[in-house]
């Protein structure tokens, strides 16, 4: 049973980006339909999905989830090098926000991007988000740091253009 501050029955894992729809449209962009919702990420180039699945042998539900993406930053491509990735749809249900999960799934995620590099024999890449201020020290406290100007997305607020480098790791988590 959850007690304040903890949460029990815990799966961190890869998902498939069709499981993360429903929880990233809840979270992030309500007012899209689900097929809007899933259209967002239509014609994404290399990605992958985690998340965190609460939930035992009855049935599991995503809680939090984040993806990342091969895919350039076009005003700063000279800082993040040939082949950044895109942290995008970084999500957890309100019911859960604020107890860590958040934090893990994305260094589950940044360590699966570490393992990659790895096979590929890179060295390090760089993952950069347009995050929305509200996450600021969520993303700085797991290393990523603004760059450039304050912009506006229509109606999710005010965002920086965040990043950190991520180091090839052939095994274990950061
Ligand atoms: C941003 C978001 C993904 C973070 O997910 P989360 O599950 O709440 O993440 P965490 O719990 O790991 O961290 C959130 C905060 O709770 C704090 N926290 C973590 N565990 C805690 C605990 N046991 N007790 C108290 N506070 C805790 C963290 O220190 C963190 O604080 P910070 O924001 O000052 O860094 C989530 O708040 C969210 O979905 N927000 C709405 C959508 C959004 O803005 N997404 C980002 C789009 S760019």
């Amino acid at each position: 049973m959850d007690t304040p501050g903890t949460l029990t029955d815990i799966t961190l894992q890869l998902v498939d980006l069709d499981e993360t729809f429903e929880l990233r449209r809840a979270v992030l962009r309500p007012w899209l339909t689900p097929a809007e919702a899933a259209a967002t990420y239509a014609g994404a180039g290399e990605h992958f999905h985690v998340g965190a699945l609460q939930g035992g042998p009855q049935g599991k539900r995503l809680v939090s989830t984040a993806g990342f993406m091969a895919e350039a930053q076009p005003d700063y491509a000279e800082d993040f090098g040939p082949e950044p990735w895109r942290l995008r749809g970084m999500a957890s249900d309100p019911a859960v926000q604020g107890r860590g999960l958040g934090g893990r799934v994305l260094e589950f995620g940044i360590a699966e991007l570490a393992r990659r590099l790895a096979a590929r024999g890179e060295d390090s890449a760089v993952v950069w988000c347009n995050g929305r201020t509200g996450a600021q020290t969520f993303y700085e406290r797991h290393g990523f740091r603004p760059i450039g100007a304050l912009f506006e997305t229509p109606g999710t607020g005010p965002h920086y253009v965040f990043w950190r480098r991520v180091a090839a790791r052939s095994s274990g988590g950061t």
